[in-house]
């Protein structure tokens, strides 16, 4: 089965929630806490963010980084993300990342709440594409929801890919890609691409570094 129809509805509910976007940050104390783990991790030199959204992360990216490239399908939460942060090292880019291929290496790739919405299938290849932006030394920096966060979800069966329900306030409702990844399952999967991956849980989250398996010449 294909998993098109799925990612087109996903990128439609983060454009027409776009507005919706920040409610968690502002409601749940936990992920203010989670966004300072930040200060703690090796984000250095010129760092790229996949799937940034209205911004959360980018600015607190930029205080440790030379330059940041921000990247978002969605036009919606990019002008959120653009009115949120005012540092000129930020460069924010409009581009769906099932196929955009980075133009350049950076010494970080970062994506907060990102994997949980690429397709198993597609994977690997998610992989090979962070392995090809990262300068050589570099490290992939990634957070998301682990298996507890399913309890929360509306989880969908019989889909292409696993998938949530998500609702916006006007009633309207759309399937996600949401893959609860487990911290020995996805260090395995990343330790059988060749990748050197550590990857903590954190309350009902994760927080991976990893390298890639060479750091293509
Ligand atoms: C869960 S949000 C994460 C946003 C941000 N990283 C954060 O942690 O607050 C997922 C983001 O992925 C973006 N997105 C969805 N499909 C995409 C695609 N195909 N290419 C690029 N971004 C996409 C959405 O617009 C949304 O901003």
């Amino acid at each position: 089965m294909d998993d098109d129809a799925l990612l087109a509805e996903q990128m439609a509910y983060y454009r027409a929630g776009a507005a919706e976007y920040d409610r968690p940050y502002t409601e749940y104390e936990d992920l203010r806490r989670l966004l300072a783990v930040v200060d703690d991790l090796p984000i250095a030199g010129d760092v790229l963010e996949l799937a940034c959204g209205t911004g959360q992360w980018t600015a607190l990216l930029a205080a440790r980084a030379r330059s940041v490239t921000a990247v978002d399908a969605a036009a919606e939460v990019l002008a959120l993300a653009r009115a949120r942060t005012a540092s000129p090292a930020v460069q924010f880019l409009e581009a769906d990342l099932f196929e955009w291929q980075p133009p350049r290496r950076y010494d970080t790739v970062f994506f907060a709440f990102w994997l949980s919405h690429v397709p198993p299938r597609r994977l690997p290849g998610f992989w090979d594409t962070v392995a090809t932006a990262l300068a050589p030394g570099g490290k992939a920096i990634f957070i998301d929801d682990g298996p507890a966060v399913a309890a929360e979800e509306e989880v969908l069966t019989n889909e292409p890919a696993p998938a949530a329900l998500r609702r916006l306030d006007d009633g309207s409702q759309y399937r996600i890609v949401k893959v609860f990844h487990d911290v020995r399952t996805l260090t395995d999967d990343l330790t059988a691409l060749g990748w050197s991956a550590r990857i903590k849980p954190l309350a009902g989250n994760f927080i991976g570094i990893a390298e890639p398996p060479t750091t293509p010449g």
